[in-house]
């Protein structure tokens, strides 16, 4: 029992350590930069399947297709938090319009996290025909958000 309480108390430490180093590091500004690339690069990460398997690339796997999907789904929702304000400049291929459009932006954010949630339903089914579709919706939002609101590669 004394053990667990202590271990509680060093991992806490050990959390609460690791933030604070972090953040007397960088800024709060560069660390929310950090934070939405990794975010966005996580994503990436389980988007790649699920292209290729939409693509036929890849054979299609109903089990990792709604597993990635399922992730994006939620994945989808995370990058956002990161754009605070005063968090433009640096390490960032992010526009101004992002907050100078906030409520654009918001629409580009809502359109991807709708589309993904609708994917993750349609995973379940196996249906892979309208799955393509759904991917084809999801895989829109991504360019549709980029072409407005991410600088291209420099
Ligand atoms: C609402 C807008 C928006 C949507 C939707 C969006 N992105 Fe992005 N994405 C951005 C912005 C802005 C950046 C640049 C972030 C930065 O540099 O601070 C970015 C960066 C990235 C990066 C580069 C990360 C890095 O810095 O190495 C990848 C990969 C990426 N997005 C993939 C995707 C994929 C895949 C989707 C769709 C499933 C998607 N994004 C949807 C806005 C969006």
């Amino acid at each position: 029992m004394l053990k667990n309480i202590s271990k509680i108390v060093l991992s806490t430490a050990l959390m609460v350590g690791y933030a604070s180093v972090a953040q007397a590091e960088m800024s709060r500004e560069d660390y929310a930069i950090k934070f939405r690339r990794g975010g966005y690069t996580v994503l990436g990460w389980y988007y790649g399947p699920l292209y290729r398997m939409a693509k036929g690339e890849m054979p299609y796997d109903k089990a990792l297709f709604l597993r990635n999907a399922d992730y994006l789904a939620v994945l989808s929702k995370l990058p956002k938090d990161g754009f605070i304000p005063g968090s433009g400049a640096g390490e960032t291929k992010a526009k101004p319009e992002i907050w100078s459009k906030s409520d654009k932006f918001k629409e580009a954010n809502d359109r991807l996290e709708n589309e993904s949630a609708r994917l993750a339903e349609l995973a379940k089914t196996g249906d892979l025909d309208a799955i393509k579709v759904q991917f084809g919706k999801v895989q829109k939002s991504c360019k549709a958000c980029h072409d407005d609101f991410k600088n291209k590669a420099d």
